[in-house]
């Protein structure tokens, strides 16, 4: 009973703690194989709660979980094969090597030793060189790729990061970037939870924003972006402004701070960026900013957008 498109289909999920918490109030999702899916949210939206679930870690209170068509509770040891999670916390073993800890757990979930396999995860992820290294002897940044080559230790097709980035420096970031997408060539889907939407918007195909447990949109990152997205510029001028000459009104112009501030904001995704026509514009109405700041939409301010939506 595969579903060769799906990897995952939720159905109405709720999940309320025992201490009466709702933290999934009815999540309805699919995600396509081979995509890589970002869950954005602020803290304590749910995101870790739905990755638990998915992974049968948390029980689901109502509604059904399909993993690769096993159902997450009736089939979970198929469910939970087919999964390689990165948890938000970090736990490894910390007096353990590199390769024992990454075949080790390749052996809990019983699959036969693979000493080829496992070498070439640990050269995918830059760690062959630590293979006999204790893990507490490495830096940060080494510890969590550990976690995702443990992770994939058992040659899951779906792979869970939670908060993969968090506390991790710019160039990590890029690089671990890159190293998600070259998993995805190989036909792993990945779904990763993140506060930042830089990080969505580089990684993802499709987002799901989650708010006080529910999936408040879903949309491919192209349109979200789109809808969502906005940009803005903010010019300090030389000389205040009395006011926004008329041949300029078609741009979205705001003059603030008497005359001294002008701001433009624009959207995101618009083909050809029009910025240096409207420096042209400025120089011929003698606009002189001598300032420039720019500044794009956070997840924050898509969440404030789409809450007040
Ligand atoms: N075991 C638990 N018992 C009761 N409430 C819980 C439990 N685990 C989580 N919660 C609550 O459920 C809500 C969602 O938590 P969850 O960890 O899923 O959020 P999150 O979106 O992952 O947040 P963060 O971005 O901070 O990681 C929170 O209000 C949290 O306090
Ligand atoms: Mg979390």
């Amino acid at each position: 009973m595969t579903q060769p498109q799906t990897a995952i289909a939720i159905s109405s999920l709720t999940k309320t703690y025992a201490n009466g918490f709702q933290a999934l109030a009815g999540i309805d999702l699919d995600i396509k194989r081979g995509e890589i899916f970002a869950l954005l949210g602020p803290n304590g939206a749910g995101k870790t709660t739905l990755i638990s679930a998915i992974c049968g870690i948390v029980q689901p209170t109502t509604g059904s979980i399909k993993v690769c068509g096993y159902d997450s509770v009736a089939d979970y040891r198929q469910a939970r094969m087919a999964i390689g999670l990165v948890p938000q916390e970090l736990t490894t073993d910390a007096f353990e090597s590199v390769w024992n800890t990454v075949s080790f757990s390749r052996g809990l979930f019983g699959k036969p030793r693979n000493p080829v396999y496992i070498e070439q995860l640990l050269k995918n992820l830059s760690l062959w060189d630590k293979k006999d290294e204790q893990i507490r002897r490495l830096s940060g940044g080494m510890k969590r790729r550990v976690m995702i080559a443990k992770a994939l230790s058992h040659e899951p097709e779906i792979l869970f990061l939670d908060e993969p980035t968090a506390g991790v420096d710019v160039e990590l970031r890029k690089s671990m970037w890159a190293q998600v997408r070259a998993l995805q060539q190989t036909g792993v889907t990945v779904i990763l939870t993140t506060h930042y939407i830089e990080e969505a918007e580089e990684m993802a195909d499709r987002i799901g924003v989650i708010n006080k447990g529910r999936l408040i949109v879903t949309e491919s990152k192209d349109t979200l972006m789109h809808k969502m997205g906005k940009r803005q510029m903010a010019f300090t001028l030389r000389d205040a402004l009395q006011a926004i000459p008329p041949a300029l009104s078609h741009y979205a112009l705001v003059l603030t701070e008497g005359g001294r501030k002008l701001t433009y904001t624009y959207d995101a995704t618009q083909n050809g960026n029009d910025v240096s026509d409207l420096l042209e514009q400025f120089k011929t109405h003698h606009i002189r900013p001598t300032e420039i700041d720019s500044y794009r939409s956070s997840l924050e301010d898509i969440f404030i957008q789409l809450v007040e939506a």
